[in-house]
């Protein structure tokens, strides 16, 4: 795929505080490419630099081969969509879509078509003759969509496009976003702090802390790869044990790790013997029993559950004192007997050596 968009030692200070430091991906036509992180990570900066809105104080930006310095945002093949749609209130959806192609050159009937089309698109068309205020707000944030790609952008900057609505309408969003992103294929660039968000929609996500990005990959890379701590930690839940490398052959490690009861054995191997390193388990990859199973095991006892319907959350102490969280899915359907174990439980916990995620310390 060709480099449709390249970021390269972006950096941007605001006085003394750097807000982004020194940022360099790349995005690739047609792609859905998400920037998560904690509040103030930068997130919005790196946008409004792509926008225009801002000028890095180092470093380059590409668009199509072009280099966008000094270039001002009217003149970029770019859409920024805010956080805060900011429809017209007093428009109608129509008027609001077409509000977005006032400065562009076109006859009245060539515009009629375009906001046609869009209509179309976000399936608005019953809807055209409405007030922002008479549909809802999942409706609302696809007439703001609308608006956007009603100008053709080749690149669509959304600035935590789904954070308006609640749980449900989010989701059912996600994949509308997703579907009408296919259908247009203009390449979007999604800005959000929510994981699970940046997982469903993303082909690839860049996780950024403090102005920096800590790792680049697909959700699947992300979720089960994370390079550090921060990745692993920011993306779904995870206990971390303090280990050393006991020894290393071919593609395992034998690693002490007194916390989860002595020694265990995992897959990642990029550690010599010695090193100090750090043993992550994600509570999906953790296996409940009550008769000890070979392998990696652990003795614990159950002194918290939460029942979630289709799957539960135990949390269990180790001998050691360490708190591990433990994730059963529900697959018998039943009242508290069928569950796996009770609140005060002795039980075994383990894992698969290819599930442990191994970090430097
Ligand atoms: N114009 C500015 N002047 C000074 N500092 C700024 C300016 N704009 C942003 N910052 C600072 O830069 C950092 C990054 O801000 P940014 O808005 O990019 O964060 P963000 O990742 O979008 O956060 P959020 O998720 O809360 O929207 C913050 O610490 C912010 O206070
Ligand atoms: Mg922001």
């Amino acid at each position: 795929m060709a480099e449709f968009l390249q970021i390269e030692g972006v950096s941007k200070s605001f006085g003394p505080f750097q807000a982004v430091r020194d940022v360099t991906l790349s995005v690739a036509q047609g792609e859905i490419f998400s920037l998560l992180g904690g509040s103030g990570c930068g997130k919005t900066t790196l946008l409004r630099m792509l926008a225009g809105f801002e000028e890095p104080t180092s470093g380059r930006i590409f668009l199509d081969g072009r280099d966008m310095a000094g270039v001002p945002p009217w003149s970029r093949p770019v859409h920024m969509m805010f956080q805060s749609y900011a429809l017209f209130p007093h428009m109608t959806v129509e008027a609001n879509i077409g509000y977005g192609l006032k400065h562009e050159t076109l006859s009245k009937t060539q515009r009629a078509e375009r906001v046609r089309e869009m209509l179309d698109l976000v399936q608005l068309t019953p809807f055209a003759a409405r007030k922002p205020h008479q549909i809802s707000g999942g409706q609302r944030q696809r007439v703001a969509l609308a608006r956007a790609l009603a100008r053709q952008p080749k690149l669509l900057l959304l600035d935590e496009p789904l954070a308006a609505l609640d749980k449900k309408l989010r989701e059912h969003t996600q994949f509308e976003l997703m579907s009408i992103q296919a259908r247009t294929g203009v390449t979007f660039i999604v800005v959000t702090h929510d994981q699970e968000e940046a997982m469903t929609l993303s082909d690839r996500i860049a996780v950024m802390d403090r102005g920096q990005v800590q790792q680049i990959g697909s959700p699947t890379e992300i979720y089960e790869y994370p390079v550090n701590r921060f990745v692993a930690s920011f993306i779904g839940s995870i206990t971390s044990f303090e280990a050393e490398v006991m020894a290393r052959d071919g593609g395992a490690l034998r690693l002490k790790v007194p916390a989860f009861g002595g020694e265990v054995t995992t897959k990642d191997a990029n550690f010599a013997p010695g090193s100090k390193v750090t043993l992550a388990l994600r509570p999906e990859k953790l296996v409940i029993t009550k008769e000890r199973p070979s392998g990696n095991a652990v003795q614990g006892v159950v002194k918290d559950l939460a029942y979630f319907g289709k799957d539960s959350l135990y949390r269990i102490t180790l001998a050691s004192g360490a708190l591990v969280q433990a994730h059963a899915v529900n697959q018998h359907r039943g009242t508290e007997t069928q569950r796996v174990a009770d609140w005060d439980d002795q039980v075994w916990l383990s894992f698969d050596p290819a599930a442990a995620i191994v970090l430097g310390a």
